[in-house]
Order: structure tokens, then sequence, then C-alpha cells
């Protein structure tokens, strides 16, 4: 009778630690991969990411936009077309201005082609125009 029940102890206890490591290895697992999947997003997109880390001359900017984008929003962003743009940076993070100036994700909106210089130039742009 008591080797039984401490049988029955000691099988309960090794089905328990089995649990345990179990539980760690999946945590450890998943920990892997919430880092591997944040890791991809920040190497994701290098030029969103270098765009983001230049300083934009707003001078530049203005010209790019009177170039590329007064025609469908405004000679002073006020929407034509397009909506209008004043404030829009309050509205949309950079990344998202970034994806809808170069991705073409909305027509008619054409997608741009620019380097990262003067999307930093353009970002600048577009923060000054809020008021
Ligand atoms: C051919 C016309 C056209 C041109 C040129 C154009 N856009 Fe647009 N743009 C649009 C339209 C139309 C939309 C609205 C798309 C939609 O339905 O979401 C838009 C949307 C946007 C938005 C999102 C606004 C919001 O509130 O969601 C931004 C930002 C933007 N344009 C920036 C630019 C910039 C910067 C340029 C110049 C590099 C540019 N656009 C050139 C037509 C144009």
């Amino acid at each position: 009778m008591k080797s039984t029940s401490s049988f029955g102890a000691l099988k309960g206890k090794a089905l328990s630690q089995g649990n345990l490591l179990t539980l760690l290895v999946i945590s450890v697992f998943a920990c892997f991969s919430i880092l591997l999947l944040l890791f991809l997003q920040e190497e994701e997109d290098p030029y969103i990411n270098k765009s983001l880390n230049l300083h934009g001359s707003i001078d530049n900017g203005s010209h790019l936009f009177r170039m590329n984008c007064v025609g469908c929003h405004g000679i002073s962003a006020q929407g034509l077309v397009g909506p209008e743009l004043n404030n829009v940076t309050e509205e949309l993070n950079d990344k998202k201005i970034i994806n809808q100036v170069v991705k073409g994700l909305t027509p008619p909106m054409p997608s741009f082609e620019m380097d990262e210089q003067s999307m930093a130039d353009l970002l600048a742009y577009l923060h000054s125009l809020n008021d």
C-alpha cells in the first residue's frame, strides 16, 4: 500500500516537471519568434528607414512638391483631385506617407520614385504645413 502511493506521487512529480519543461520550451520559442519578427520588421524597408533618419530641407521639399504634387493636391496643398494635405502629418505617420508616395497604393495617385534625401525633404515640407 505504502509503496504504491509513493510511486503515484513520484509519477505525478515527473509529469509536472515534464509539463514545466514543455512550457519553458514553448515560451523560449515564443520569445525568439517575437524577437525575430521585430528584427525583420526593422529590416523590412531600408528605404523607409534611411528616409526617416535623414534631415530634410523644407525648401527642397517645397520645390519637389511644386514639381510633382500640386497638380492634384493644389498649390497650397488645399486639395484638388487629391485630398488636402495641410495637417496630413497629424493624420498619417511618416511611414504611411512614404508608402503612399512610393507605392502607388491608391490610384489615381501615381507612385513616385525618389531618393531617400528627396523623400526626407518632402516629409519636412509636409510637416511644415501643419498649423
Ligand atoms: C494624379 C494626381 C495625384 C498626384 C500627382 C499626387 N497625388 Fe497624392 N493623392 C491623390 C489622390 C486621388 C489621393 C487620395 C487617394 C485615396 O483615395 O486614398 C491622394 C492621397 C495622398 C495622400 C494621403 C492623404 C490622406 O489624407 O490619406 C498623401 C500623403 C499624398 N497623396 C501625397 C502626395 C504627394 C507628396 C505627392 C507628390 C509627390 C502626390 N500626393 C501626388 C492624387 C495625386
